[in-house]
């Protein structure tokens, strides 16, 4: 959407109209003007209804045209057999957009319908949010315009839900969480308004710190990363049905390694998404980053009051990939004096069971404000010596105190006193857990955040020469021969004309071609049969290796066409491919899906013939810049490959990431050609040595 400010109509209307009002409770029409009334909402309400003149005390109109002052957006809640009409009315009216509650459209095929209920919006310049919603809520403008019963607890994050159930159930969850929200927003099915669109909207709403977004599936995913990517605020999503997608059939080895949750894992890094594992996962993130800043470095110090806690949040830091340092001495030092002998300075720094409120205050109140200090969790166990709401008062008050841009968090084990304690501390910005694990998952998502926005190379575009006409040409030719795959010489000219350095190859029909091919390619080399009727070229006798000169060219051409007649008397036989014989390196494996969310997705991985089962693979929604390719090659299980194990040299990784670049630049250029390939094995040689792409595979999109 060009305009998002267009969308404010949809978020804080200055006066609705609800056509489908209704007196008969129990409606969904009867709900939503009974909840407008309810939530004090303090616009105009417009009822519509063809029969009564009075609705739930407001005064009724037969059609929205009637209505005398300006409606800025009108919640449809009439069956979809009248939806056209009502729109017609709106846009006539000068409604500026439209809240569809009703279903009856694309989920039930009826896409037909939703198509043409968008068209009409349209023309009139409206915008559609849904339909097959449950409407919009909003704490900051006092407004429930849904049939959700009521306002969810008030919060500084926004959600964002295509699950029109789930919101509403998240939104009674909100009270007996004490996670809340600002605004609760529906999608549905998303005919007009997106993802992308509500995302960019909440990003300037001041009264949402966080955007967090329960996802079953995008319409417009590179839309979403694009606003995401810009976006100035936290994002957390949490996607589901991550699990059948890569069933889908697949031709080659990337096809079949790119399930949704790697694909979309990859879209939200790029994008700085923050994931949620699950729904607590999603409100307990959400919290922490509507409420805290980001964690800037990696350093996080625990400070504790039980060693048991302390020891499980230290194997948690590690799990969710911020694993704790000892902390530097000065901090050691100055924690000492606030703990009795026996206690621990080191991280986690355990002020021990005796600890009261001036312990934990004190010990906070310096450690927050150190340099080293990226993050504070502090960890409380309710013992009989101390009151655990003024110790979370304390900690408030030391934070505020050091006054610094720092996240803190913080988590209490125990009964009705440590609940209290910790509604106090939420109410008061301090993000708090019932579990020393959950609160470094918390912090984990700080860290995650700020980590993501660090790596985010904004201005990181990668810019190659190309020869796509080339490529084109080569492509046309296979169609015309009415194929739907490239053959290896085929795959490695396209390959080629984007710059990927590939074997060279070339091929021979007779014998005296073959040596000359062979002398000019530059012995040794490799002859393989080319036959659509020979597909197992080795089991056939069909190839030869290291074929060290002229002589050896020669009769390895003889023998190779007698092998493959013998094979097979009648194969159709196109000739003999001559092909550079590179010398071993390391294995690895590059590929592409033209993913149906994100389109053009490039893969990275261990190769060889064990890619599918060790599924050591990595994936970037292309384009992919050289820095996010290089953190491709460090995000593997077998990275330490790479960069050199045991004494062997670095690989050339520089090389590699390039051609990562190159690749992705072919598959978004060819994006209309291109469904899936891989080159496999690539082989990698030592730095500054170059890499070779010995094999390649390109499955052409069916037109
Ligand atoms: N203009 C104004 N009012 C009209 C018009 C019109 N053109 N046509 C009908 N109405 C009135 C009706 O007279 C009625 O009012 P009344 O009670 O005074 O008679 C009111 O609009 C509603 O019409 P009904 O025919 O009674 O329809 P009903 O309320 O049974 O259903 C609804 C309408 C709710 C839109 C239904 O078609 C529907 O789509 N239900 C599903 C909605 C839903 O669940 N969406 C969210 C999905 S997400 C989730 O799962 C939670």
């Amino acid at each position: 959407m060009e305009n998002i400010a267009a969308l404010d109509s949809l978020f804080q209307p200055k006066s609705i109209a609800i056509v489908g009002a209704s007196n008969t409770e129990g409606k969904i029409g009867y709900s939503v003007v009974h909840n407008l009334i309810e939530s004090k909402y303090a616009g105009a309400i417009y009822p519509i209804n063809p029969k009564d003149p009075e609705i739930q005390g407001l005064k009724a109109y037969k059609s929205v045209l009637d209505v005398s002052g300006d409606v800025e957006t009108a919640v449809l809640t009439v069956p979809a057999k009248f939806i056209k009409s009502v729109i017609d009315e709106c846009g006539k009216k000068g409604v500026k957009s439209l809240i569809i509650i009703t279903s009856g459209f694309s989920e039930v095929g009826e896409r037909e319908l939703e198509d043409e209920i968008v068209e009409l919006a349209h023309s009139y310049g409206m915008h559609i949010l849904g339909p097959n919603i449950v409407g919009v809520l909003s704490n900051s403008d006092s407004m429930n315009a849904s049939f959700a019963p009521f306002l969810p607890l008030n919060g500084k994050s926004s959600l964002v839900s295509q699950s029109g159930a789930l919101l509403i159930a998240m939104d009674a969850s909100t009270y007996t969480r004490r996670v809340g929200f600002d605004k609760l927003v529906s999608i549905g099915n998303m005919s007009d308004v997106n993802f992308g669109d509500v995302v960019g909207w909440l990003d300037n709403d001041k009264n949402t710190n966080c955007i967090t977004l329960y996802i079953e599936g995008f319409k417009d995913g590179r839309h979403f990363m694009e606003v995401s990517r810009k976006a100035q605020k936290p994002i957390i999503a949490l996607k589901s049905g991550v699990s059948a997608h890569g069933a889908a059939a697949a031709a080659s080895h990337t096809g079949s390694l790119a399930g949704a949750a790697k694909v979309y894992g990859a879209a939200f890094q790029q994008a700085g998404v923050v994931q949620a594992a699950d729904l607590d996962n999603l409100f307990d993130r959400s919290l922490a980053l509507s409420l805290q800043p980001p964690m800037k470095g990696d350093n996080l110090l625990i400070i504790t009051n039980g060693g048991g806690v302390g020891v499980l949040a230290t194997d948690a830091a590690e799990r969710f990939g911020i694993p704790l340092q000892f902390a530097p001495k000065d901090v050691q030092v100055e924690l000492k004096k606030h703990m009795p002998a026996f206690g621990s300075a080191k991280n986690p720094v355990d002020i021990t069971g005796m600890a009261g409120t001036e312990w934990y205050v004190d010990s906070v109140r310096y450690a927050i404000a150190h340099p080293w200090v990226d993050g504070v969790v502090v960890l409380y166990c309710e013992t009989a010596v101390s009151n655990p709401l003024e110790i979370a008062q304390g900690i408030k008050a030391a934070v505020d105190e050091a006054g610094v841009d720092k996240p803190i968090i913080v988590s209490y084990v125990g009964g009705e006193k440590s609940e209290n304690a910790m509604k106090w501390l939420v109410e008061n910005g301090v993000p708090a857990y019932g579990a020393p694990d959950t609160a470094i998952n918390a912090m984990a998502a700080l860290r995650d955040y700020a980590r993501m926005r660090e790596l985010m190379d904004v201005n990181d575009e990668t810019h190659h020469e190309v020869d796509r006409e080339k490529a084109l040409k080569i492509i046309a030719s296979a169609r015309e021969d009415g194929r739907d795959s490239l053959t290896e010489i085929e795959a490695k000219q396209v390959f080629a004309a984007y710059g990927l350095p590939v074997t060279k190859n070339a091929l021979a029909k007779i014998e005296e071609e073959a040596v000359k091919l062979a002398e000019e390619i530059g012995f040794p080399v490799v002859m393989k049969i080319v036959s659509p009727d020979i597909l197992h070229k080795s089991d056939a006798g069909g190839v030869k290796v290291n074929i060290k000169n002229s002589d050896e060219a020669r009769a390895a051409f003889k023998t190779i066409l007698e092998n493959a007649k013998a094979y097979k008397a009648d194969a159709d036989i196109h000739g003999i491919v001559i092909q550079e014989m590179a010398p071993w390196g390391t294995e690895v494996i590059l590929g592409s899906v033209n993913d149906p969310t994100f389109g053009p997705t490039m893969m990275f991985g261990l190769g060889g013939i064990f890619v599918e089962v060790l599924k050591d693979v990595t994936f970037r929604v292309a384009p992919v810049s050289q820095g996010q390719a290089m953190r491709m090659l460090g995000e593997i299980r077998g990275a330490p490959i790479l960069a050199g194990v045991r004494g062997e040299a670095p690989r050339d990784r520089e090389m590699l990431a390039d051609t990562i670049t190159r690749y992705a630049t072919m598959i978004l250029d060819l994006s209309d050609e291109i469904s899936e390939s891989d080159a496999n094995p690539v082989l990698v040689y030592e730095e500054g040595k170059g890499i070779k792409v010995v094999d390649a595979r390109i499955i052409l999109k069916k037109k």
